[in-house]
């Protein structure tokens, strides 16, 4: 079971048509690979460098660090004086992802708050313009709920491995039936395609990614 939806074919052909990444984004796509880090796929990397160049957002929230993949890359898309908080909750991608951001010469855009993000997201302060959920799929639902206040009308929120491994569409690739994760997630997408704010696609590349955009007035 892999954690890409579509035929291998196709992320076959999407991987060698999409142009490769350089730099520090290359170098830590090959770390995330040679040490199994569950990092954003190439599609999805390219689907968000699209978005993201389109709404240029100025401070960006992120559930989930892991070594700095996405917010490094997210950085070269934010507009001049804005910020972008990562939430981490272990020890051992919290350092490694410092060591990434001063690497990539990023410590003064991006900032990694360790802990678990049940607890930050409560506290978190700011006005966001998008917000970008990679952390505990089974907690999306509460971390909306918490967070939409705290999203600017226009700004996006983006969620990843929303369809996880297929299994969300089809209870045949459930190893069971009941799984948590599976049923929050339906109900999550569930939520966000009918909820009065959020206009919500839902968008079957990667692990499913799906993008919502905050109304300016309910619906
Ligand atoms: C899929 S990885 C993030 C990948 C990263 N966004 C990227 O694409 O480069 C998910 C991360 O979320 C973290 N995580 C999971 N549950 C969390 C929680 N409740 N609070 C904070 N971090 C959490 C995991 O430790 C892991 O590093």
């Amino acid at each position: 079971m892999t954690d890409n939806i579509n035929y291998p074919h196709i992320v076959e052909y999407l991987n060698n048509t999409l142009p490769e990444a350089k730099g520090i984004i290359k170098e830590l796509e090959e770390y995330a690979q040679e040490n199994l880090v569950p990092i954003i796929q190439k599609e999805v990397r390219s689907f968000l460098g699209m978005l993201l160049k389109y709404k240029a957002p100025k401070n960006i929230l992120e559930l989930g660090t892991a070594i700095g993949y996405s917010s490094i890359f997210f950085s070269d898309y934010i507009l001049p004086g804005g910020k972008i908080i990562t939430l981490e909750r272990e020890d051992d991608y919290f350092a490694i992802a410092n060591e990434n951001i001063k690497k990539a010469g990023k410590q003064d855009v991006i900032t990694v708050i360790k802990g678990d993000a049940f607890e930050t997201v409560k506290k978190i302060d700011g006005d966001f313009d998008m917000i970008f959920m990679d952390a505990n799929k089974s907690m999306y639902k509460y971390y909306l709920d918490t967070l939409l206040p705290k999203l600017n009308p226009g700004g996006i929120v983006v969620c990843d491995n929303i369809l996880y491994k297929g299994m969300v569409s089809c209870d045949d690739l459930a190893p069971r039936k009941q799984n948590t994760i599976i049923l929050n997630l339906r109900e999550f997408l569930d939520y966000i395609s009918h909820h009065p704010s959020l206009e919500t696609s839902i968008i079957p590349i990667g692990d499913g990614v799906s993008v919502s955009v905050k109304l300016q007035e309910e619906k």
